[in-house]
């Protein structure tokens, strides 16, 4: 029986892909492989995980009606993870559409692939940190009443959960939705903060800084996900048959110390430009993580400290640099 992985190009999807043939398992990743950044970077993460005898790919669009029945057999699959979306908050701003494609009728397809997979044991999605609105009153906690969302990425987020709790509902699949917080890593997302700055910082150019540098993001590093992600495909809920979980660090960090993370790995100070709040942001991110402590024993050690040299060693030595 196989793991389908939606969005296995992806940063997150890439990762657990491998962590999941490197346990053994079956894996059939789908990704639409899409320019919203550089697709050559989801063909390198490709690459790796072509090495594994347990892996097979198909470039697929999950909005397209019946695609996904095409690549595998429903009845084949035991667990689905759809980590496929278009992500990004800033981008929702100039592209609302790709939003609605990709995390509304795209994961709608998935439900209804999932509903006609007979031996299917559990659907884990990402949702997604951004459901919690623009507040400064963390730490943010799943039973928290999420109907403000700052940006139309947050809204398809909110609006895949309680899709998700409509299938429950009506099919009963057990399924397992994953609020992710700001999660960094090697083989990272070129859009995001970390990225960026390490980018200019070594070409020497100057970094922007939104918000005057006011902002807090709970960063929670790629390995402390992934662990935490390998353990819950095997653990369906029971009673409720729908559970979600807050993945983050609970250790909300501004940006500003991202900043000196970034420039002590890089070993260069950035010259900084400041700028107001950009349209879609939030201020805080902050997880309550003590529900995926209680059910999983899900424990993040890793701070930026760490975490953040082990990515700019990795950005260094993919870029040569
Ligand atoms: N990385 C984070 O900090 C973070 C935070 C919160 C939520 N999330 C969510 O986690 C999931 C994975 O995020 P990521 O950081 O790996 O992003 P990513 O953009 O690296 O990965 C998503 C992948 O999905 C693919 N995709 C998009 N639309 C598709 C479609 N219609 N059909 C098939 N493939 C499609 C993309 O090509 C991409 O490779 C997403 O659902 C995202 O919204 C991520």
């Amino acid at each position: 029986m196989t793991i389908l992985v939606t969005g296995a190009a992806g940063f997150i999807g890439s990762h657990l892909c491998r962590a999941l043939l490197a346990a053994g398992e079956q894996v059939v990743g789908v990704d639409n492989l899409n320019d919203y950044y550089t697709p050559a970077l989801k063909q390198a993460r490709l690459e790796q995980l072509a090495k594994f005898e347990g892996f097979r790919f198909s470039q697929c669009d999950i909005a397209d009606d019946g695609a996904l029945e095409k690549v595998i057999s429903p009845d084949t699959v035991r667990v689905v993870v759809n980590l496929a979306a278009q992500a990004g908050v800033r981008y929702s701003i100039e592209n609302p559409r790709a939003y609605g494609r990709s995390n509304l009728t795209g994961y709608l397809n998935v439900l209804e692939f999932s509903r006609a997979a007979k031996n299917l044991q559990h659907l884990v999605y990402a949702s997604s940190s951004s459901v919690y609105g623009d507040r400064t009153d963390g730490p943010f906690v799943e039973s928290d009443i999420v109907r403000k969302p700052s940006s139309l990425y947050a809204a398809t987020k909110i609006s895949g959960e309680m899709m998700s709790q409509s299938y429950v509902h009506l099919y009963g699949i057990p399924m397992t939705g994953l609020r992710f917080f700001t999660v960094y890593g090697a083989w990272g997302r070129p859009d995001m903060a970390y990225w960026i700055f390490t980018e200019k910082i070594l070409r020497g150019q100057p970094i922007k800084l939104f918000a005057a540098g006011e902002m807090f993001r709970d960063f929670t590093y790629i390995d402390d996900i992934v662990s935490a992600l390998t353990t819950i495909v095997d653990t369906p809920p029971k009673d409720s048959l729908h559970e979600i979980y807050n993945l983050g660090n609970s250790k909300p960090t501004g940006l500003m110390d991202l900043v000196t993370a970034v420039e002590m790995a890089c070993g260069q100070e950035a010259e900084k430009i400041y700028l107001p709040k950009q349209m879609g942001d939030v201020s805080e991110t902050f997880a309550d993580i003590s529900r995926a402590q209680a059910a999983f024993g899900y424990d993040p050690k890793t701070t930026i400290q760490d975490g953040i040299p082990v990515f700019v060693d990795w950005y260094r030595d993919f870029y040569k640099i």
